[in-house]
């Protein structure tokens, strides 16, 4: 059982016009509402692959009861904790002429100290006997910085798979998560410094390796993944496929890499899961997310080279 953690859900509206013209009327051609949160697409993507899943989190009470519809569609187990609001939504606005995507993002319901302790309480319930819990995504409005690390605090005992970027990567470092799952521009601007050569990420990852993290994978999008940690350090080169949408890869790898863990135990082999399965996601049109077929086939076409 894994368990993620999707403290902001949102519903994610994808509409598409002819040609984005600021500051006048603009006619959508078509319309359509997915709902989305990382824990959730990483939650949904574990399930799919066959692994049992749940998802826990703080949503509005306005859009609560069709996202747990959703969850209970996908065979995902929930525990939301309501509050008063609206899920967010979130808008990208497609331009059909190639001029590319708009996003209009709301914050979320904001978070008093109460919800959060009794999030925190939900949490430790919800993830006790978990395998692994997985911490990603935006934090809504109200949480503290450092929000992230005291929840790996305070799931003691769970190992805990921390993928954010920004602030809460960098202080949810000292809390010493079994595993980060940093992009390589959330790991340059963790480490304030310019990444442009394989050794100079894999100079990076080693650095939060020395500072108490077990495992540290960066994903590379269209250049594969880097791991480094207690296993020694790979690289797995991408996969070339007709690329769709590579809205979520991140998430699906996470989610790779969790049936890689639980399958085999090792992150050597979560490795190859987890480029498969972000290498899946990118065949998908739009907010999909993954088909398990693709997943099966690309598993054979990873490579995985010692460095
Ligand atoms: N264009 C692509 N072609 C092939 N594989 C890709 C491509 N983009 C992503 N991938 C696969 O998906 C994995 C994760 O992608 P990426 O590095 O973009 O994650 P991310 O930036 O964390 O994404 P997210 O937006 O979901 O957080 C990559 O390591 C790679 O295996
Ligand atoms: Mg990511």
């Amino acid at each position: 059982m894994i368990t993620t953690i999707c403290m902001n859900p949102s519903f994610d509206k994808t509409v598409e016009v002819d040609s984005l013209s600021l500051g006048h009327v603009n006619r959508i051609r078509t319309s359509r509402t997915d709902v989305g949160g990382k824990g959730i697409n990483v939650a949904v993507v574990a399930r799919r692959l066959g692994i049992d899943a749940r998802v826990i989190g703080v949503a509005g009470t306005d859009g609560i009861g069709r996202i747990c519809d959703e969850m209970d569609k996908e065979g995902v187990q929930h525990a939301f904790l309501p509050v008063d609001g609206s899920v967010r939504i979130n808008t990208k606005v497609v331009s059909l002429d190639g001029s590319g995507v708009t996003e209009l993002n709301e914050s979320g319901p904001m978070m008093t100290a109460e919800v959060l302790a009794e999030f925190f309480a939900l949490a430790r319930e919800k993830t006790m006997g978990s395998d692994y819990a997985v911490i990603t995504g935006s934090l809504p409005p109200g949480c503290p910085p450092g929000t992230c690390r005291e929840l790996i605090r305070a799931l003691n005992g769970v190992r805990c798979i921390l993928d954010v970027g920004g602030n809460e990567l960098t202080l949810g470092v000292d809390a010493k998560p079994f595993l980060i799952k940093p992009n390589h521009h959330e790991l340059a601007a963790a480490l304030r410094t310019e990444m442009h050569t394989l050794e100079d990420i894999r100079r990076g990852a080693q650095s939060f390796v020395d500072a108490g993290v077990e495992h540290v994978v960066v994903s590379l999008g269209r250049d594969g993944a880097m791991y480094v940690g207690h296993e020694g350090a790979f690289y797995v080169p991408e996969v070339p496929v007709e690329v769709h949408s590579t809205v979520g890869a991140g998430d699906a790898m996470v989610g790779g890499l969790l049936y890689g863990l639980l399958k085999d135990g090792t992150v050597l082999s979560a490795m190859r899961y987890g480029a498969a399965a972000g290498t899946a996601s990118v065949m998908t049109e739009g907010t999909q997310l993954i088909v398990p077929d693709d997943f099966l086939h690309l598993i054979d076409r990873v490579q995985v080279q010692v460095l």
